[in-house]
């Protein structure tokens, strides 16, 4: 594990305050420290558990927060405490990633984000102008009634009071008149503030379209909002020497995702142990471009151990953190389950390797 002063790139080339953040780094030191042993899901909050892992050892850390979407484990969550989380969880990222890693959030937008402030949205909704009713028939029945309100305007005119509303008033307030408005919050502009605040640099962003959430788009056939069905990729890079190997992935490979900005795989359909797991094929691409065989993984938000498993199908050695002890039990299951797997496969492919090796039509 590498826990050295990286003496092999040039703190000088760094701005001045990140300079001074790298040198009392590393003239702390941490030598005789109990960190926190790779293979395993530690049991814990994300922002006491980072400070204990090795300085500079780990090459990749990637993972999914809680997205303040109102999932059953950020019930507790306020607006501001989940800012203070993220952020909190990032700074403590800088000192752990080796320089020259990466650090990855998958994350989206806060797609209904309730904002007091918000003014009402006023929608004239054509289709719902069904009524034959007119203006000029609201506006004859008023002179001829005017100590009539608007019930009884409707009741004399066939039609409901939102109707009289609406041809008065020429629009109808949307999620009714006292909640409070909805609107999408940008979360990118949070986590890459937070990010160059910690000392990385944000390094590249890529989209994953995922399958589209139908279901839960109220709001999908009645306003011009799209349905839910993409997340973002944020890199970010800490200073220091990284290695580019093309050879990590093969050509057909590069072509397909390596170099591509947008990825399209299908979401997890069976979240019926855990809410929001993300599907396997994201931390095996993040893990296959930017880290090599043996190398730390790092997933402080693990939920039902996905990132371990794609590390350990990898031959990367992998740390989780997960705060809820369900799932702690969950993801050690998980992986032991995906341990025998590959070592099944591994058999397997010894034994057709040493029946291949020697058949004599193969030896030569
Ligand atoms: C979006 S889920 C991650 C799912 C994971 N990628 C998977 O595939 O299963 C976020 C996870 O973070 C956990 N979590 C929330 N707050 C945490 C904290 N302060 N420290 C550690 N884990 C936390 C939640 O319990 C949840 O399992």
């Amino acid at each position: 594990m590498n826990t050295q002063t990286p003496t092999d790139f040039k703190i000088e080339r760094l701005p001045k305050e990140l300079q001074e953040t790298f040198r009392s780094l590393y003239a702390n030191g941490h030598a005789g420290a109990e960190y926190l042993a790779t293979g395993e899901i530690h049991h814990g909050d994300a922002r006491e558990l980072l400070p204990k892992i090795a300085p500079n050892s780990v090459a990749l850390s990637v993972w999914s927060p809680p997205y303040f979407v109102g999932k059953e484990y950020e019930a507790d969550l306020t607006f501001d405490s989940w800012q203070n989380l993220l952020e909190t969880v990032i700074a403590h990222h800088f000192p752990i990633i080796k320089p020259g890693g990466f650090l990855v959030i998958n994350i989206a937008d806060i797609l209904v984000f309730r904002d007091e402030a918000m003014p009402r949205v006023q929608a004239d909704v054509v289709q719902s102008k069904r009524s034959p009713v007119t203006r000029e028939d609201v506006l004859r029945a008023m002179t001829e009634h005017p100590e009539y309100n608007r019930y009884q305007l409707a009741k004399l005119l066939g039609c409901s009071e939102q109707t009289i509303d609406r041809r008065l008033h020429g629009n109808n307030i949307r999620g009714g008149k006292y909640e409070p408005q909805t609107r999408v919050k940008i979360v990118g502009g949070l986590i890459e503030e937070w990010a160059l605040k910690a000392g990385f640099y944000p390094y590249d962003r890529r989209i994953w379209v995922k399958d589209a959430a139908w279901e839960n788009s109220r709001w999908a056939s009645l306003s011009y909002r799209s349905v839910d069905e993409f997340e973002y990729l944020y890199f970010f890079w800490k200073p220091g020497i990284t290695k580019f190997d093309r050879a990590r992935l093969s050509a057909d490979e590069w072509r397909n995702w390596g170099s591509r900005g947008v990825w399209t795989f299908p979401s997890v359909r069976a979240n019926d142990d855990h809410e929001a797991k993300f599907p396997l094929e994201l931390p095996l691409r993040v893990i296959r471009l930017l880290t090599d065989p043996g190398e730390i993984v790092l997933d402080c938000f693990m939920g039902s151990g996905t990132t371990a498993i794609a590390a350990l199908q990898l031959n990367r050695q992998y740390i989780g953190i997960e705060l809820q002890a369900e799932y702690v039990e969950l993801a050690r299951r998980a992986i032991a389950t995906g341990v025998q797997i590959k070592l099944l496969a591994e058999s397997r492919n010894e034994a057709s390797y040493a029946a291949r090796s020697s058949s004599p039509a193969t030896q030569s």
